[in-house]
């Protein structure tokens, strides 16, 4: 005992030294810089203590534990305004709902940002891939993929209409009650196999074997990620047996579809037409572990979220006759007829629809980057808020859409209530980012919009 606490002192004041040492010269070399670039700083949060910012921490983790993360973040913005600097676990973070700052970290200044954080996140259940990685690596992962999101891949709706049927026969025909989540999630999971894998894990069908413990450890390492983000570079120290088997579990059940489509592509597969994304990328890479884990990265980002969409707007519809009323007016003028991609695309009030859904619930409701150099964002800092902030290399930014698109200097005074006419002329541009902007802009796009 008395060793292991003596371990503990040795490594925590270890920690204290090294980031107290990098705070003090920090500050001093941060004043210098930010006057060279005509910076001022943000406004700093009050914390009882910064060097490792524990108190923010447990603030976080609390929220985390009441479901109401969002719900904190806008006391957030509320409190300290639409940019703040903040410590935590010894990293240093600037907090923004400025289009200008976004503009600036996804767009203008793209290359002086990264998403370090998101490789130790996600790192063993996703590896290197499109959604985890940076630079030269990510520019060959996204010219690998974008080929197969070109619209005539995503305008095929066979994908959906089998695994749509399926949810259908599993809802009540009574009038009981239903939670449709759980199935929403089901689907993408099914659909999104089925174009990833060829071959979908029908999960909406499959109550156990194989496919079952995919699906339940998928889940389970994801509900892992958020807290793994936030220990940052203390996740060394954390142990987590059943996240390392989920992710192995995951691991083994994609590994022989790889194994089968680097033998080539099934010939009945190719008469039908079916477009496969595993047999177009091994047409380019024949490296069985790229391959698996580019195709768990897509899966992880196409899938969650278009179920939370799916979800968000079901429950919406739910609570609002007037809007369901107008959508089936919209859905009566198809005569009966099931819609093609091109008569989807026309439908404006669905479209207006998910466009409200995703501004109030956006799916992806706070993003970051960390500063790959020293650099500027260009609003936010000094006491009129106007001014830049200088950003130090690995420093943070934290972005939070969700928080932007409520904002009623932009969106109007009814900025919190679902409005789907709002669209017939808003025009939000870089007030409005549900799948993100810039080089790094959400592939899936229209996938999910078509589902
Ligand atoms: C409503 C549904 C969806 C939303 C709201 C959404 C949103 C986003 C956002 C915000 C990003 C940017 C993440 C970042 O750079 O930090 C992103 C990236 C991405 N999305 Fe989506 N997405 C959706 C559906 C899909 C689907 C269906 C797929 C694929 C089938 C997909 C594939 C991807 C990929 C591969 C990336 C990474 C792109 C890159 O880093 O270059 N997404 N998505
Ligand atoms: C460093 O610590 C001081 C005092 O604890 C705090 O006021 C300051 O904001 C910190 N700055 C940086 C850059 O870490
Ligand atoms: C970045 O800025 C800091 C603070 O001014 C400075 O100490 C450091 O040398 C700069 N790094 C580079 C690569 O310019």
């Amino acid at each position: 005992m008395a060793f292991k606490s003596n371990v503990l002192l040795l490594f925590g004041g270890l920690f204290f030294l090294s980031f107290g040492f990098r705070n003090i010269s920090l500050l001093l070399s941060k004043r210098r810089a930010s006057k060279k670039y005509g910076c001022k700083p943000a406004f700093q949060v009050p914390q009882s203590e910064t060097i490792i910012g524990y108190g923010l921490l447990k603030e976080q983790l609390k929220a985390m534990d009441d479901k109401n993360v969002l719900g904190y973040m806008a006391n957030r913005f509320r409190k300290y305004g639409n940019t703040f600097a903040a410590e935590m676990m010894g990293e240093s973070f600037i907090g923004t709902i400025e289009p200008e700052n976004i503009q600036a970290i996804l767009v203008t200044k793209f290359d002086d940002f990264g998403i370090q954080g998101r490789k130790h996140a996600f790192g063993p259940l996703l590896g290197n891939g499109i959604f985890t990685s940076d630079g030269a690596q990510w520019r060959h992962s996204r010219a690998l993929i974008r080929p197969s999101f070109v619209k005539s891949q995503i305008s095929d709706l066979d994908i959906f209409e089998t695994h749509i049927q399926t949810l259908i026969s599993l809802i009540p025909h009574n009038s009981d009650t239903v939670d449709l989540q759980p199935l929403f999630f089901r689907l993408t999971l099914d659909s999104a196999t089925e174009y990833l894998f060829g071959k979908s894990v029908a999960s909406l069908h499959n109550v156990d074997g194989p496919e079952r413990d995919f699906a339940t450890s998928i889940d389970y390492a994801l509900s892992e990620i958020p807290r793994r983000y936030r220990f940052g570079r203390f996740n060394c120290f954390r142990r987590n047996k059943k996240f390392i088997e989920a992710c192995k579990t995951v691991h083994d059940y994609v590994d022989p579809f790889v194994h089968a489509a680097l033998q080539g592509q099934p010939k009945d597969d190719k008469e039908k037409g079916r477009y496969t994304l595993l047999y177009e990328l091994a047409k380019a890479t024949q490296d069985p572990i790229q391959l698996r884990h580019e195709l768990l990265n897509i899966l992880v980002a196409g899938r969650d979220t278009t179920a939370s969409l799916l979800s968000s707007v079901i429950f919406i519809l739910a609570r609002r006759p007037d809007v369901w009323a107008k959508l089936n007016a919209e859905v009566q003028r198809l005569g009966g007829k099931r819609p093609d991609y091109e008569t989807l695309r026309q439908m404006k009030y669905l479209k207006y629809i998910v466009n409200e859904a995703l501004r109030l619930y956006p799916v992806v409701p706070a993003n970051s980057r960390y500063a790959v150099r020293n650099t500027t964002i260009p609003t936010g800092g000094g006491v009129n808020g106007k001014s830049p902030i200088f950003v130090i290399k690995g420093q943070i930014v934290m972005y939070s859409v969700m928080h932007l698109h409520r904002r009623k200097d932009i969106y109007g005074p009814d900025a919190d209530e679902f409005k789907p006419d709002r669209w017939e002329t808003l025009r939000a541009g870089w007030a409005y980012l549900p799948f993100n902007g810039g080089p790094r802009i959400c592939i899936g796009q229209q996938f999910a919009l078509t589902e």
